[in-house]
């Protein structure tokens, strides 16, 4: 009998579920979001792709916190359940659009949307779901209309779910409020607890991790029977970064915000919405690369001039303070405030100071030469001497350069070559000092003729106790990117927040950092793996400022230095194409680049903007294979990098046109290369190609290839 009335409530239940379930489908069919509400009125979805199951029922809603910000007796109640559907809406857009700079001279942005209207009868409130499904995935957003019973609120969490199908393979960087530059582990989901703490480098000044089963996004997974899915978010903007929870017992990963220095999580005012979470799948990796779902979800171009935003290659004296221990400060007295601040006409040169006038006419003279656009100068101006893990908050004016550092004759000699200086500005953290200064320091880049900023982020935020992903710098970071607009400035920042596809709104954004970069090749190294995997995970929401080209592998060889460079010489070429980025650094020194100069022929030749990309091969952490044809021109370049595996690409060169002969140019790693034993063995070779051609390329373990293919 009891048996009997509990398949009855199930069926009732089921029958309830059913009646008010909608479905959305992508374009092509193959994905299916279904939204429903379930229980006590709990708004929930699950998503399937040719008809498996991505994402089980999963709940969504938001925990308001009891703060006296929030609207007066209205902060108590909860966006998690007890809602009513009022209406549902969907419609289907199609629409291709023009990027500023890019991997493809257009982008098709073709989704099926369901709008979803909840109204919340205890507390009259009401909120709006929105899902848009792509053939590649999809997007759901919360959105709060203005209205009397939901002004200000304070978000306490959010607990959007992702349910997973499986105990998927998960390539993860531990969940932190403060830095992505961590090595990528991969595991089961159900491993993730016992491998977290090994994971985390606690070497981090930043490190503050939430919890040991949290993860970072973007989050690529791969479930037994073959599925690619990613978990990241879009158009981040006035709202916290979002991590991961897992619980592994049931494999639902649920959303976890980045607090600011109160705990919360988010200060809100209505009309508002959160950013999109985003669900990539595929069956196919590669198409976990070419989507341009995260673009997509973001809005359309907000600059209405965007004519002095370029793609740019750069050199700069970065690599002989990053590997060759030289310094940033122009002293080695341990105080800036021991100098009078801006006396330092007067101090001691430590003499190892690459940021000096001489110094700084050999690069120009090399990016001269060579046909790369700009010079970038760290440790230019004054207050290195108080940099670093102080937690000092005036510490830089951004405007006052050092006594050796002659920031007119400078400039002046490298327009007279054609070439610009790049301006760098290291914050230290210390956010309200450079909203003090920028006006002035942007102003500054104007009058010398700079058009480009590599901003920095290192170490503990100011205003203390907050932190780098929270909604308050989540806002600074925008902040710098839309002041620096007004004065035609790119910006590239670094240990900023982790990218969410911003770049298509304001594409002077044109770089970021955000992960693991090649400078940790002079702290010790990457695990070869890193490269083959960042284009799944860390590029999914714009480029990053790699800064790859390190010719000379074995940095004992210049400097006092043992750690070594974990690619082959080719697999460093590679990254120029695999690694996609507007923004691409030659970072090795330039009598490096003169000792292989046949090799640094390619980096000279390489294109940073695109007409189109194929992406050929790809598997996470295992390789990435990719042809992309030169802006406005009838040449392309092919790249491919592999891991620790040794990999034989096969590359048919049906992308070419038909009857048109090409040159092509093949950096390939030698027979007995190797990233550890042997890395700087390869071969360059010429030939005749046309359309059709198959080349085969052999990588060895941490190597690659790159191949220019010139039209005749
Ligand atoms: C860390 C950055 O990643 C690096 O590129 C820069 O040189 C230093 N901070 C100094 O700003
Ligand atoms: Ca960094």
């Amino acid at each position: 009998m009891k048996k009997t009335n509990i398949a009855l409530i199930g069926l009732l239940m089921g029958m309830a579920t059913f009646t008010n379930a909608q479905t959305v489908k992508s374009p092509n069919g193959n994905i299916a979001v279904t939204f429903s509400l379930t229980g006590n009125g709990v708004p929930t979805y699950e998503m399937t792709y040719k008809g498996k199951t991505v994402v089980k029922p999963s709940h969504l809603g938001l925990e308001l916190a009891k703060d006296k910000h929030a609207s007066k007796g209205l902060e108590e109640t909860s966006l998690m359940d007890g809602f009513q559907k009022t209406n549902t809406k969907t419609t289907t857009f199609d629409e291709t659009w023009k990027p500023v700079w890019g991997e493809t001279a257009t982008i098709r942005n073709h989704y099926n949307e369901l709008e979803v209207d909840l109204n919340q009868p205890s507390s009259k409130r009401n909120i709006v779901i929105r899902f848009r499904v792509y053939d590649d995935g999809m997007g759901l957003r919360y959105e709060f209309p203005l209205q009397p019973e939901l002004n200000y609120f304070v978000i306490k969490d959010e607990h959007t779910q992702f349910a997973m199908a499986g105990d998927h393979t998960a390539w993860w960087l531990p969940g932190d409020y403060d830095t992505q530059e961590q090595e990528t582990q991969e595991s089961k989901l159900s491993e993730i607890r016992s491998r977290f703490h090994d994971a985390v480098n606690w070497n981090n000044s930043s490190v503050s991790v939430f919890s040991d089963t949290g993860v970072q996004t973007s989050l690529q997974m791969k479930s037994k029977d073959g599925l690619y899915i990613n978990i990241h978010e879009a158009a981040c903007a006035d709202y916290a970064t979002m991590h991961l929870n897992l619980d592994d017992k049931n494999m639902v990963f649920e959303s976890w915000l980045t607090p600011d220095a109160t705990g919360m999580k988010g200060f809100m005012q209505t009309p508002c919405e959160t950013p999109w979470r985003t669900v990539m799948v595929s069956d196919d990796a590669r198409d976990m690369l070419s989507s341009n779902l995260i673009l997509n979800l973001n809005e359309p171009c907000k600059l209405e001039d965007t004519s002095w935003i370029h793609p740019t290659k750069y050199c700069g004296v970065w690599w002989e303070m990053i590997a060759g221990g030289k310094s940033w400060a122009y002293t080695d007295e341990f105080s800036s405030v021991k100098l009078g601040l801006t006396d330092y006409a007067h101090a001691k040169p430590n003499g190892h100071h690459p940021a000096n006038t001489a110094n700084v006419k050999k690069y120009i003279d090399f990016a001269a030469e060579n046909g790369l656009q700009q010079v970038l100068v760290e440790g230019w101006n004054i207050g290195w001497e108080d940099w670093f893990g102080h937690w000092k908050d005036y510490v830089f004016d951004f405007v006052t350069p050092y006594p050796d550092f002659d920031l007119k004759g400078l400039n002046e000699y490298a327009h007279s070559k054609g070439v610009k200086l790049m301006m760098h500005h290291e914050t230290s953290s210390s956010t309200q000092n450079y909203e003090r200064h920028m006006e002035e320091a942007y102003n500054l880049m104007n009058k010398y003729g700079y058009d480009a900023v590599k901003t920095g982020y290192v170490g503990d935020i100011i205003p203390r106790g907050d932190h780098h992903y929270s909604q308050s710098m989540n806002k600074h970071y925008l902040y710098v990117i839309k002041e620096a607009a007004k004065h035609h400035i790119m910006v590239n920042g670094h240990e900023a927040t982790r990218p969410t596809g911003l770049c298509r709104t304001y594409p002077n954004l044109v770089g970021n950092e955000s992960a693991r970069g090649t400078e940790y090749e002079a702290f010790g190294g990457n695990d070869p793996n890193h490269t083959v995997i960042l284009p799944f995970t860390r590029l999914q929401g714009g480029p990053m400022d790699y800064t790859p080209g390190i010719l000379e592998t074995q940095l004992s060889t210049w400097c006092n230095n043992k750690s070594w460079v974990h690619t082959t010489l080719v697999g460093q070429l590679a990254l120029y194409l695999t690694m996609y980025s507007p923004l691409q650094m030659a970072a090795d020194l330039p009598e490096n680049y003169k000792k292989y100069n046949d090799a640094f022929q390619f980096i000279k030749d390489v294109a940073c903007d695109w007409d189109d990309s194929r992406y050929l091969e790809a598997e996470p952490a295992r390789y990435v294979t990719v042809a992309r044809k030169a802006k406005g021109t009838n040449n392309w370049f092919i790249g491919g990098k592999t891991g620790l595996q040794p990999h034989q690409s096969i590359v048919k060169l049906d992308f070419l046109d038909k009857g048109r002969k090409y040159e092509a140019t093949i950096y390939a790693d030698a027979k007995d290369a190797d990233f550890e034993k042997n890395p700087k063995a390869y071969t360059i070779t010429k030939r005749t190609v046309k359309k059709g051609d198959v080349l085969k390329l052999n990588e060895v373990r941490g190597g690659g290839f790159a191949i220019s293919v010139k039209a005749l």
